[in-house]
């Protein structure tokens, strides 16, 4: 059924409990009566950090904390899944209601907190999994108790590397206090040491930065990058920032994502895209909602993109159908294929 008739049903329960809903259906549809994944264009192939995407849009970190259902968003079309961010320990996260529609502005606000069932269950979960094909990252965070949080993420890297086709070192969560200090340039070089030490293999890792960042932050970031020869920097996270809002929920604490996030990523992007000179392949993640916007981001120096609030707004075939849009946009622009048209603007 076409998600725009079930949307309204939906949205009448609480965005915590509509998630949950989304994710039991995703798990237990059979793959028959999932939205029909598009033949993959070969045009929309993009090879990053060595490894293959059949086409450059992700489902990002947070929809699926547990890795339930990364075979599930592959068919709905997604070139690649993201699963996290995932915890040494399990992990209850903020009390309830911690996540928002803001239906009048294309928007989420969320406090998770990294709720997630920890290291042990996610790993087993990949277990069962292993030898599977499509491209699966796993994104690592720490605990918010945790009295060393570098050497969670060695733990979650030494555990989740054998399982992961990236893993996503997410340091710019706002609703773990404390965590986004690890973007500072003194604190990231050493972070980023750890965690490669720690995989044990040369299993490619991606840094996830905040939109909310000065413009030396981003230089230095972009510098450590390049030097530390991360397979990718993903821009950006959730936002602090409180643009105008419409919605009722506008005062509540925590992430912004959605369209009011879209100009602010965009333009963070660029900024790393200038202060790295393309040695560092980008993932643009924040807002991104048509192929339009997918293609703005390329164009603007992303080689792949992700998305997740725009799921909430236009359901599980939002993937499919920008990979349906992209090929005309390339056309368009006489591009033949997506690489091509990276940092092109
Ligand atoms: C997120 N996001 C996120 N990111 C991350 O690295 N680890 C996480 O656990 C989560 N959790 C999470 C929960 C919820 C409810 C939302 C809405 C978002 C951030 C997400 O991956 C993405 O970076 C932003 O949401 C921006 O993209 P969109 O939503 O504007 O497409």
């Amino acid at each position: 059924m076409a998600y725009s008739l079930l949307r309204p049903l939906i949205f009448r329960l609480d965005a915590e409990n509509a998630h949950g809903l989304a994710l039991a259906a995703l798990k237990s549809l059979p793959s028959s009566l999932l939205a029909s994944p598009p033949r993959p264009d070969p045009a929309l192939a993009i090879k990053v950090a060595g490894l293959r995407f059949p086409n450059p849009v992700g489902m990002a970190a947070g929809f699926d904390k547990n890795g339930e259902v990364p075979d599930a968003l592959l068919r709905c079309g997604f070139g690649f899944a993201e699963l996290g961010s995932v915890t040494p320990k399990p992990q209850a996260g903020n009390p309830r209601p911690r996540l928002f529609r803001l239906e009048e502005d294309r928007a989420v606000i969320n406090r998770m907190g990294f709720n997630n069932e920890g290291e042990v269950a996610v790993e087993q979960r990949m277990k069962r999994r292993a030898g599977q094909a499509g491209i699966v990252g796993i994104n690592i965070g720490a605990n918010k108790e945790s009295a060393d949080r570098v050497s969670d993420y060695a733990i979650m890297a030494r555990s989740m590397a054998p399982y992961a086709s990236y893993l996503a070192v997410n340091i710019s969560s706002p609703n773990t206090p404390g965590l986004r200090a690890l973007q500072d340039p003194e604190a990231l070089g050493g972070l980023l040491d750890v965690v490669m030490d720690a995989r044990g293999s040369d299993v490619p890792v991606f840094l996830k930065v905040a939109p909310d960042l000065l413009p030396e932050d981003v230089d230095a970031i972009a510098r450590i990058a390049v030097e530390k020869g991360l397979g990718a920097l993903m821009i950006s996270n959730t936002t602090i920032e409180r643009p105008a809002l419409q919605s009722r929920h506008a005062g509540e604490a925590g992430g912004l994502s959605g369209a009011p996030l879209k100009q602010m990523a965009l333009e963070r992007l660029r900024d790393f895209r200038k202060a790295s000179g393309g040695e560092v392949p980008l993932v643009g993640i924040g807002g991104i909602a048509t192929a339009e916007d997918a293609w703005e981001r390329i164009r603007a120096g992303a080689s792949l993109v992700q998305l997740y609030s725009a799921m909430v707004y236009e359901g599980p075939g939002i993937a499919a159908a920008i990979t349906r849009g992209l090929p005309a946009l390339m056309k368009r622009d006489g591009f033949a294929t997506i690489a091509e048209a990276v940092g092109s603007e």
